[in-house]
């Protein structure tokens, strides 16, 4: 069996199966990768139509390649208060790239995220999931020095 294999078939008989193979696959690889995406479609009996249909309706699931550290900056409003539309921009400085972009060597993709509950400490990150709370400037060059 191929590691998508694996994956997907762990998920089968899980309530919501499709749904929850796209999850651990995106877990694993940061999105759903086009060879993983035909495969489920093939575990659980439709389409690929269908399978694209249900990866792409959720917007916490990607189809696209994504990088190995997925950075999402929080726009809602106490972070955009808090100056993120600046920090976006010392992020986009630093990686080269434009907000909904991944750096060339595959490491880092740039996207926006709405509030994530953390309004206490704005403006906030995150970087695969993980929350960083009042990110500065100098805190942002440790913050990506430290994604390895
Ligand atoms: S607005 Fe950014 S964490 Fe709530």
């Amino acid at each position: 069996m191929t590691e998508y294999q694996v994956i997907i078939d762990g998920c089968k008989n899980l309530k919501g199966g499709i749904i929850e193979a796209f999850h651990a696959l995106q877990d694993k690889y940061n999105y759903i990768p086009a060879e993983a995406l035909r495969e489920a479609a093939r575990q659980f009996g439709v389409s690929e139509a269908e399978a694209y249909g249900v990866a792409t309706f959720y917007s916490y699931l990607a189809v696209e390649k994504r990088g190995r550290y997925v950075i999402r900056m929080c726009e809602s409003a106490p972070c955009h208060v808090a100056g993120a539309d600046e920090l976006l921009k010392e992020i986009e400085t630093a990686l080269g790239i434009k907000t909904g972009e991944t750096t060339a060597d595959g490491k880092f993709t740039l996207e926006l995220a709405q509030c994530v509950g953390q309004c206490q400490a704005t403006p906030v990150i995150t970087i695969n999931s993980q929350p960083y709370f009042n990110v500065t400037k100098e805190k942002l060059k440790e913050i990506l020095a430290d994604c390895k």
